[in-house]
């Protein structure tokens, strides 16, 4: 079908009015970008924006084990299982890396972000560097460190990567590949316009992980090195540990195909998510999710029912991640201040939400198991994200955990 017709069928006749207004070379680079689009798959997006966030779903707690709780036999136990595996060359390490540092206020991918820590300032992808480092001298190994960009930012993050001579990483031991885009709509389901002339996408969110890795042929390159277990983990936590022998042998000895790092929520409102069973099912609600009364729902020690955070260190068996890479995760919508063209070419600069964003989430890949083994960690020693500007989760709060765990 050509584009004029695309567009007529599904109701986006918008975009054909505002090809009349545009030289014939982003009219062209435009009608390219229309033809890629599958509008099936946008008119599913388009009723998960009208959908009921609060529709019944039984949300009950989730066990955990703490691994300062554990006996020193156990710790032993857990800990040889683990290094087992990293030893033996099975292990690897992805970084998602996909988001921008928008409300960070950083302009460029996010692990460029320069963190101000002692000795000296260090890049975000600098960090995760030397930490990877420091476990390949450990062990004498070199992990395989996978890197998920996005279409926005994967040119940008790699060179960045050969500016800075990859941080002393082994270079052909680090994988760029990059997750996809998906348009954004308005209210009405209408595609939108971009300051540039171009149907305004955004990447899909940290849950394409596994399809991403499927279609880019990480997944087959992983099982050609006969790597078991992968650690997945997020780019903006500066005291991240990507290798703890203990997540890795108990999810191991539960007989568990994922595992997952928690920390005690800080207070029942603080931005993260929290593992919980969602319909029987190993889940993580998103805070945006929670309703206010489970949030402060305490049990009869008076800890949070659901007070274990999600900190994006998570830990899968490959076969895990080829289960979840051929299932449909849903995408999540949230309603975002966007500026945009509308179709006469005049720019609509938003006062409120106006604009649907759709995003699959990296935990939603465990409701397709029966059982998740999670790990409460320590805050202090696992979890100094950097979020904001300031305040909460911002440079200044992440740089003070960081060089007091180092003792800098
Ligand atoms: C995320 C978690 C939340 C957790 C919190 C802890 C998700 C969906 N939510 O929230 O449960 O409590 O971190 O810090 O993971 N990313 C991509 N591609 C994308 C979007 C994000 O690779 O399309 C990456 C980011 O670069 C980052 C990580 O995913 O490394 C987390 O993304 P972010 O959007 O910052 O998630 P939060 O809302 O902070």
């Amino acid at each position: 079908m050509n584009y004029i017709d695309l567009l007529k069928e599904n109701k986006q006749e918008h975009i054909l009015k505002f090809l009349d207004k545009i030289d014939d070379k982003d009219k062209e680079r435009l009608i390219k970008q229309i033809e890629q689009i599958d509008f099936k798959q946008l008119k599913e997006l388009y009723e998960i924006s009208k959908e009921d966030k609060n529709k019944a779903i039984i949300i009950e707690h989730i066990p955990f084990v703490d691994k300062y709780k554990l006996s020193e036999e156990r710790y032993n136990k857990l800990q040889s299982i683990g290094e087992e595996v990293i030893k033996s060359g099975k292990y690897a390490v992805v970084t998602l890396a996909g988001g921008q540092g928008t409300r960070l206020g950083h302009n460029g991918p996010k692990g460029t972000f320069l963190v101000n820590i002692k000795p000296k300032p260090k890049y975000l992808f600098e960090i995760i560097a030397e930490n990877l480092k420091k476990v390949n001298e450990k062990y004498n190994i070199v992990l395989p460190w996978y890197i998920m960009t996005s279409t926005e930012n994967n040119e940008k993050t790699e060179e960045f990567f050969e500016e800075h001579n990859f941080f002393g990483y082994p270079k052909n031991n680090i994988c760029f590949f990059s997750q996809d885009d998906l348009p954004l709509l308005d209210g009405d389901g209408k595609l939108v316009i971009d300051e540039n002339y171009n149907i305004k996408v955004a990447s899909n969110g940290n849950g394409s992980v596994y399809k991403a890795m499927k279609k880019n042929g990480v997944l087959d390159e992983m099982k050609k090195r006969n790597i078991e277990w992968v650690f997945m983990g997020a780019v903006d936590n500066i005291l991240l540990n990507m290798c703890d022998p203990i997540l890795l042998g108990l999810t191991i000895d539960e007989k568990n195909e994922v595992g997952s790092k928690s920390v005690v929520k800080a207070n029942p409102f603080e931005k993260v998510g929290v593992f919980c069973k969602k319909d029987n099912k190993p889940a993580v609600i998103e805070y945006s999710e929670l309703p206010e009364e489970m949030a402060k729902e305490t049990d009869e020690e008076g800890e949070l029912l659901f007070g274990e955070s999600h900190i994006s260190c998570n830990l899968y068996s490959i076969n895990a991640i080829e289960v979840i890479a051929d299932k449909k995760l849903p995408y999540h919508s949230a309603h975002k201040k966007i500026n945009y063209l509308d179709e006469n070419g005049n720019l609509i600069v938003a006062t409120e939400p106006n604009i649907f964003k759709y995003e699959a989430f990296i935990f939603d890949g465990f409701n397709y198991f029966d059982n998740l083994s999670i790990l409460r960690g320590r805050r202090e020693e696992d979890f100094a994200p950097i979020k904001n500007k300031a305040g909460v989760d911002s440079p200044e709060t992440a740089i003070e955990l960081y060089n007091n765990y180092w003792k800098l």
